[in-house]
């Protein structure tokens, strides 16, 4: 029997590249949705469950007995927020799904500095802070000095996350990462988290592990914003870095990845690679880099990613050697500042070597200055053999795209996870 395939969350390009992997394979696809966006399921679903995402106790019962109804040979996610419910569901299901004992390390960053400390891996110092007493005695202390960084526990997107350089700047950092919500209405974190800085050039590890043997298909160079707010404005695949740069990365990567209990399934590690070559583990997710990474692995790997997802989910072999040897990347469109956006021009057009492109910002709506994922406004990829060719032939493109934004009264919108952010945290 081929089974039936249940995505966890169906918004998102990456859910629905699953969906259409999953179908194309002959499975059935259902979804596990969330009570607030079930009417924005945008896939061909055979059929979908509907439950409170934010109680995962429930949604296990729930899901796990609906995909028993449903004969589901797979549980997969491609949204950060529900990679510990699948792993629950898998491990109830006896499905091919990462360690639920330590999946939640995967999604709390207290957690994960714990288990990656433990493991060897080197990180940030981080501290758990739960008042502004913590607050305080974690940036006297001389484990954490500044530039800090202050974020939310189980955050993505980047939202509520603050680079912090001096003291008069932690309580409104402190304030911005408290008010971080989840797209579920989950509870109130319980604290916040201060951070040492990593200093140097960020990179991602994107991997697939099946039964517990890891691939690491491509290292990602991110472009980042500076500043206070960081938002990822470009990923470029796949970089060649000097070769015990590179190894470390890896080494690290993987050690990450058995540290936070990933046996079958995709993972994306963020790390920082400082002057003298040393790596740091910013964060690991147990799932596959947003952004459009997969779709950059399709193009200059020629990797179906997404079908050996599913592959892996069911427990298959899974395709994972590279099958052409060109680059890619993508680049974002951010506001210089808040306000309301008066026009576009220059944005690029798909033809070759530009196999994608995606605007989602309105014309007479009003936008965020750069300060989260979900505050850009569009984004397109560029594809091409070398890394040369497609750097300068993307920066060119960039430098010809205009936004006019007027500035308005109201300041940002508050910091959230948008519904297309979450699930691959991409606009
Ligand atoms: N300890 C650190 N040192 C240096 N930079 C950091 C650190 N923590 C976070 N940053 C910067 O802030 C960005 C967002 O932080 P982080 O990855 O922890 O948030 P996130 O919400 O999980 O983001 P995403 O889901 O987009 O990966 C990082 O990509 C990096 O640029
Ligand atoms: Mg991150």
């Amino acid at each position: 029997m081929s089974g039936a395939v249940l995505l966890l969350d169906a918004t998102g390009p990456e859910s629905a590249a699953l969906a259409h992997a999953a179908a194309t394979r002959g499975h059935r696809v259902h979804a596990a949705t969330t009570t607030t966006d079930h009417h924005a399921a945008p896939l061909e679903l055979s059929g979908q469950i509907v439950t409170d995402l934010a109680r995962t106790e429930r949604a296990v019962e729930e899901i796990t007995a609906y995909a028993r109804r449903h004969g589901v040979g797979a549980v997969l996610t491609a949204n950060e927020y529900l990679t510990e419910l699948a792993a629950l569901v898998c491990a109830d299901l006896g499905l091919p799904g990462n360690d639920p004992r330590l999946a939640h390390a995967a999604r709390d960053k207290a957690a994960m500095a714990s288990a990656l400390t433990a493991a060897g891996v080197r990180v940030p110092r981080t501290r758990l802070v739960l008042d502004d007493t913590e607050l305080h005695g974690a940036l006297a202390g001389a484990a954490v000095g500044f530039p800090c960084v202050i974020k939310p526990v189980s955050g993505a997107g980047s939202a509520g996350v603050t680079v912090v350089p001096s003291p008069t700047e932690a309580a409104t950092a402190a304030d911005t990462a408290r008010r971080a919500r989840g797209p579920y209405g989950e509870e109130v974190e319980a604290g916040i988290l201060v951070q040492a800085y990593a200093a140097g050039d960020e990179y991602s590890v994107e991997s697939v592990t099946q039964d517990t043997v890891t691939t690491h298909l491509a290292i990602t160079r991110k472009t980042v914003t500076g500043g206070a707010r960081r938002v990822e404005t470009g990923h470029s695949l796949p970089v060649r870095l000097p070769p015990a740069t590179e190894a470390a990365v890896r080494h690290e990567a993987e050690a990450a990845i058995r540290a936070v209990g990933i046996r079958h399934g995709a993972s994306h590690t963020e790390v920082v690679v400082d002057a003298d070559g040393r790596c740091t583990v910013i964060e690991i997710a147990a799932r596959l880099g947003g952004g459009h990474i997969g779709l950059l692995l399709q193009h200059a790997l020629g990797l179906d990613v997404f079908t050996a997802l599913v592959d892996v989910a069911l427990g298959r072999p899974a395709a994972l050697t590279p099958t052409v040897h060109g680059h890619a990347t993508v680049r974002f469109v951010t506001s210089p500042r808040a306000g309301r956006l008066t026009s576009l021009s220059g944005f690029p057009k798909p033809g070759p070597g530009v196999p994608f492109v995606r605007w989602r910002a309105v014309i007479g709506g009003l936008v965020n200055a750069a300060g989260a994922n979900a505050d850009r406004l569009g984004a397109f990829v560029v594809t091409g053999q070398s890394e040369a060719e497609v750097e300068q032939r993307a920066n060119t493109l960039a430098r010809r795209v205009h936004v006019q934004v007027d500035a308005s009264p109201g300041g940002r919108v508050p910091d959230q996870v948008s519904s297309a952010s979450r699930s691959a945290i991409a606009p």
